[in-house]
């Protein structure tokens, strides 16, 4: 079973847009700085909720994951939701043992928060992109 909700996913085409509805609208505080995550191809900035976080993800480079995503929603929006898990590897067979299709080569990578995570395809999980991720401080990290 999944654990705790850790961040919803936004996509934006302006980190520092962003910010300003999240500061101004939202009156949110404790915010990230603006960080390059280039093997992912996206910028990320991390808005601090008492109990999850925003994930501002805006494209870097020439072939960003969000580069379709935003060309289909200009203004930006919802891109995924990230839950976490107390064993990545098991997660993933889990996943793939009920029929869901894992992203990539199907092998965890280190996300933005540097624990490893996979990516789920929507078409599995009710137009959902779900990322699973090593629950922070699981001691599972790098054992198999
Ligand atoms: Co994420």
């Amino acid at each position: 079973m999944i654990g705790k909700l850790n961040h919803v996913g936004v996509a934006t085409p302006s980190i520092e847009d962003s910010w300003k509805l999240y500061r101004e609208v939202f009156g949110c505080t404790d915010i990230t700085e603006k960080r390059a995550l280039p093997e992912q191809g996206v910028w990320v900035s991390f808005v601090n909720l008492p109990n999850a976080q925003i994930e501002l993800i805006e494209p870097y480079g020439e072939n960003s994951p969000i580069t379709a995503f935003l060309a289909k929603n200009p203004k930006g929006g919802q891109h995924h939701v990230c839950f976490e898990v107390p064993d990545i590897y098991a997660a993933r067979d889990d996943m793939k043992a009920k029929g869901a299709t894992v992203l990539g080569n199907g092998e965890p990578r280190i996300g933005a928060h540097g624990v490893p995570v996979i990516f789920v395809h929507p078409k599995d999980m009710g137009g959902v992109l779900v990322e699973l991720m090593l629950e922070p401080g699981a001691a599972h990290a790098g054992a198999h």
